[in-house]
């Protein structure tokens, strides 16, 4: 059988409040048992220092303790004596502490029995001895033991007798014994109306614990079943508010991949499909003899080839960096050298475009870097690609390469009109985006060369950003380490 968490939560709480009850119960009984015990061993001495005071009186009165014990005094009439002042039993130590009520009730509403430590008894446990140690008055058998106490009977200065008495037994009397029972039986009393309390707190407690738990394992099965709009409904503002908060953002964040997997899969078979039309249109163009076969049009079908492999080519790039598997091969090279070279290679299709291209080098003379050559040639040979292509002629293309600090170098490329809007600029680095559609597939480019940007620059550990450059068009700021192989 499963046991579920709101069962074994209510478990937990019943049983440390068990465990509390009976440790807390077994206390109380405990002590009332021995400060009970103790308070009548207490009454009992206090109750033989005002006997002992008696003898001393009584023994004053007949002028001597030999001259009492002559007069034919004894113990009975000194008791009688005593009860009359003092009051007699253990009933009475119950009256100073109890209300009435409750002493009927501790003596179980019947009239007292008489208790074994009342006069009567305590008559049995006394005995009065001259100073030299013969008895006077009482049972004389009381010898002196750990079972006994000594009281002095004094007479101006000198002690002239000795009251002697047997210490209570520690066994409860019976008036005792039932204030003690009653005593158990309201502490047991309480400990069960505690325990039934607390089984039912418990229980609502667990319950209000678990029922989100409950809900978060639904949610979380119906997302893991594809249900991805699946959201939970909360305004808890503790942990497992939190954790309902995270299984809606996680919904939320899958949804949002689901819908880009779509929508990157319409686009990329989008994109395969017009460079294969034009092919299949070449073709069947040669078959039926429409179109002569000729090197001009055997170019033209290698350019179409050559456009859906560098396509694919980028794809791949991509899906690579996605999985983080992009390879890169990391190698001292020379900053100056490396830029310089790239920006050579892009200057006859700048003049062609009646575009100006140039570099400059602030304060970089023979700085070694540590980057993947053919990675960061692709990168920034996109972007300048870009700044040509996307960029009206007359125009300038400016590529600014400096020390940004002591571990990184910053390459700055801005272009003149045109721009993008703040919106365009959101999404230029989205995999296929375009700015402007008609005017990009003119240009040629499928919309990945930026994104591909992107992953190279991050497998550098590096940043790239786009702004409108104060040429007029944009501003790309790339950020490199010296090391990009460095891993912090
Ligand atoms: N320097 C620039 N000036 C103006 N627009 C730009 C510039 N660089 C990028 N863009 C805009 O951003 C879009 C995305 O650029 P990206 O390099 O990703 O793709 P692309 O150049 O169109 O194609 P390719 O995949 O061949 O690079 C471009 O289509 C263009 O509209
Ligand atoms: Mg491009």
């Amino acid at each position: 059988m499963r046991i579920r968490l709101v069962h074994k939560q209510a478990l937990l709480l019943v049983s440390s409040v068990l465990i509390t009850v009976v440790a807390m119960g077994s206390l109380t009984a405990w002590n009332l048992r021995d400060g009970f015990s103790e308070y009548l061993a207490g009454r009992d001495i206090e109750r033989l220092e005002q006997f002992a005071d008696l003898v001393a009186m009584t023994a004053e009165k007949y002028g001597g303790v030999e001259k009492m014990e002559a007069s034919g005094t004894n113990l009975h009439d000194l008791l009688h004596e005593f009860a009359k002042i003092h009051g007699a039993s253990p009933i009475r130590a119950l009256k100073d502490v109890l209300p009435g009520k409750e002493l009927n009730a501790a003596l179980g509403f019947k009239p007292p029995p008489r208790p074994i430590d009342s006069i009567d008894a305590f008559k049995d446990r006394i005995a009065v001895y001259h100073a030299d140690g013969h008895p006077i008055l009482g049972t004389p058998a009381l010898s002196q033991s750990a079972q006994t106490i000594d009281r002095p009977v004094t007479l101006g200065n000198s002690v002239v007798a000795f009251v002697r008495m047997a210490k209570l037994k520690p066994v409860p009397n019976e008036v005792e014994y039932r204030f003690l029972a009653m005593q158990y039986k309201s502490t047991l009393a309480v400990s069960f109306l505690l325990l039934v309390t607390a089984l039912m707190l418990a229980l609502w407690i667990s319950k209000q614990w678990v029922k989100p738990l409950i809900e978060i394992q639904g949610a979380s099965e119906l997302i893991a079943k594809g249900k991805l709009q699946t959201r939970l409904k909360t305004n808890r503002t503790d942990e497992i508010g939190d954790a309902m908060a995270n299984i809606n953002a996680m919904a939320s964040s899958l949804e949002i991949l689901e819908k880009t997997k779509r929508q990157w899969l319409a686009d990329i078979s989008h994109e395969l499909r017009t460079p294969l039309t034009i092919l299949r249109g070449e073709i069947d163009g040669l078959i039926e003899g429409v179109i002569d076969y000729s090197p001009t049009s055997m170019n033209s079908l290698r350019e179409e080839v050559l456009k859906l492999n560098s396509l694919v080519n980028d794809l791949h790039l991509l899906a690579l960096s996605d999985l983080q598997v992009l390879p890169c091969y990391f190698e001292e090279l020379n900053l100056k050298k490396l830029i310089s070279q790239i920006v050579d290679r892009f200057q006859r299709q700048a003049a062609t475009k009646d575009i100006h291209l140039n570099v400059q080098f602030i304060e970089i003379e023979e700085l070694q870097v540590r980057w993947d050559s053919r990675r960061i040639d692709q990168l920034v040979g996109n972007l300048i690609d870009n700044s040509l292509r996307h960029t009206d002629s007359p125009g300038k293309v400016f590529v600014t390469v400096q020390l940004k600090n002591p571990f990184a170098v910053s390459i700055d490329i801005n272009d003149t009109a045109p721009g993008a809007s703040e919106n365009d600029l959101k999404h230029l680095f989205d995999p296929l985006f375009r700015a402007d559609t008609s005017r990009s597939k003119w240009t040629g480019g499928s919309g990945l060369g930026l994104s591909i940007c992107q992953q190279i620059t991050n497998s550098h550990h590096g940043l790239l950003k786009a702004s409108h450059s104060e040429l007029g068009g944009i501003s790309m700021h790339l950020e490199l380490p010296i090391d990009g192989d460095a891993t912090t």
